[in-house]
């Protein structure tokens, strides 16, 4: 007979107690005085956007991943819908990505006029698989967008001899996935152009803000016109020139990062490298701890990779739970591990169900991964503690639902 569970066993859910008092969220950024202190030089600054600190900051990004170039955006979305103007999108033209993302690495292409394709996942790194990707080429195919899906770095060497033998352009989703390395290179150093974002729960932090990085100077040109309304000068150049003349020669957005946002990007850079350690040893101890539990699949990894770990997506597996993944998520969530699901597979979002037909089905790796996946808690900034109150609370709900 099972003696009676202890009100620590009991599941949160079922009135027993949480494994935490208070809610440890998925992820959050981490900000230290000599941050305060880089944004507070720069209020006191002459300038407070396109100013020095722009191009510090662009310099410093791309001589940390290997890259030409970089240049900042306003955000992840704009730096995408940059990259999608400087590949040349219009509308006619598709462009194929996975489905497995965030809606803006699809929506760039919407915004271009083009037609994003959804080319199903590979079933381990849940990353654009590309032997779908080759079946969804057309005449009208111009360019790909592979996601690096929570920091594990999209096959790029045959996405990329796909787009050679194509004539397309390859723009890697690097939003995940600052610091991962692939087959001994930095993400940001392989695709034609890569993007990455700066929001709060990603590994470098300006609030809002995101770059392209490239080694073509034609799309460095392109995407710096771009975010400053298609104009061909900037007005620090401007400024430095004593000329009041410009010319506006394509249409662009002001899509502009602030040297505000910039400061606090250089000083956030020189904490990346310690931040990824963290991330990747909080990774190793999840890996270590669910090896063996039942009803939970941890990340793969492929060979040559090193994951820059954004995201810690574990999947549910229901065969050896009497639950679903709706449920283990609840139960987690009661137990004040804020617990997160990405994604929701953008071809199934009702904007694209609507505008484009689709119904489930098109692409079922990722559908069906779609329903199991739950992202735990993963952020530099996690105590010891708050790593191990995950591990308890996903043992926790696992031995209780357990077959
Ligand atoms: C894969 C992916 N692409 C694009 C974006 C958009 O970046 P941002 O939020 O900086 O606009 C995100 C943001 O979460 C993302 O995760």
């Amino acid at each position: 007979m099972r003696a009676t569970p202890t009100s620590q066993e009991v599941l949160a859910i079922d009135g027993g107690t949480p494994v935490r008092k208070t809610l440890l969220p998925y992820g959050r950024q981490s900000i230290s005085e000599d941050d305060i202190q880089a944004v507070t030089d720069v209020l006191r600054s002459a300038w407070l956007t396109t100013g020095p600190k722009v191009a510090e900051f662009e310099e410093a990004l791309a001589a940390w991943v290997g890259a030409k170039y970089a240049v900042a955006f306003s955000s992840g979305t704009a730096a995408l819908h940059g990259a999608a103007f400087a590949a040349g999108l219009k509308p006619g033209d598709e462009a194929i990505t996975s489905p497995l993302t965030f809606a803006a690495t699809a929506n760039c292409v919407l915004y271009q006029g083009a037609r994003p394709v959804f080319a199903d996942v590979s079933p381990d790194t849940l990353n654009l698989d590309p032997d779908r990707c080759a079946e969804r080429i057309t005449t009208s195919t111009r360019a790909v967008l592979p996601v690096d899906y929570a920091g594990h770095p999209a096959d790029l060497d045959p996405i990329l001899a796909l787009a050679e033998r194509h004539g397309l352009t390859v723009i890697e989703d690097a939003c995940h996935a600052l610091g991962a390395e692939y087959h001994g290179r930095r993400a940001g150093s392989i695709a034609h152009m890569s993007v990455f974002s700066f929001h709060p729960v990603k590994h470098l932090a300006t609030g809002e803000g995101g770059m392209v990085t490239t080694d073509r100077a034609d799309l460095a040109e392109s995407l710096r016109r771009f975010r400053n309304h298609g104009i061909s000068s900037d007005a620090r150049q401007r400024h430095a020139s004593g000329q009041w003349h410009y010319e506006m020669v394509a249409l662009g957005f002001n899509y502009r990062l602030t040297d505000v946002a910039c400061a606090l990007g250089l000083s956030q850079l020189k904490k990346l490298e310690a931040n990824l350690a963290r991330r990747r040893e909080i990774a190793a101890r999840y890996t270590a701890a669910f090896r063996n539990l039942r009803g939970v699949l941890g990340p793969s990894v492929r060979p040559k990779v090193n994951p820059a770990w954004h995201l810690y997506p574990i999947r549910v597996n229901v065969a050896q739970l009497n639950t679903n993944r709706a449920n283990v998520f609840r139960a987690l969530r009661a137990e004040n591990i804020g617990v997160n699901v990405h994604y929701i597979p953008v071809h199934l979002h009702p904007y694209y169900r609507d505008r484009f037909g689709y119904r489930g089905g098109e692409c079922p790796v990722a559908e069906t991964a779609y329903e199991q996946l739950i992202s735990l808690p993963m952020f530099h900034g996690m105590t010891g503690q708050d790593v191990e109150d995950v591990i308890a609370a996903v043992g926790k709900v696992s031995a209780a639902y357990s077959l």
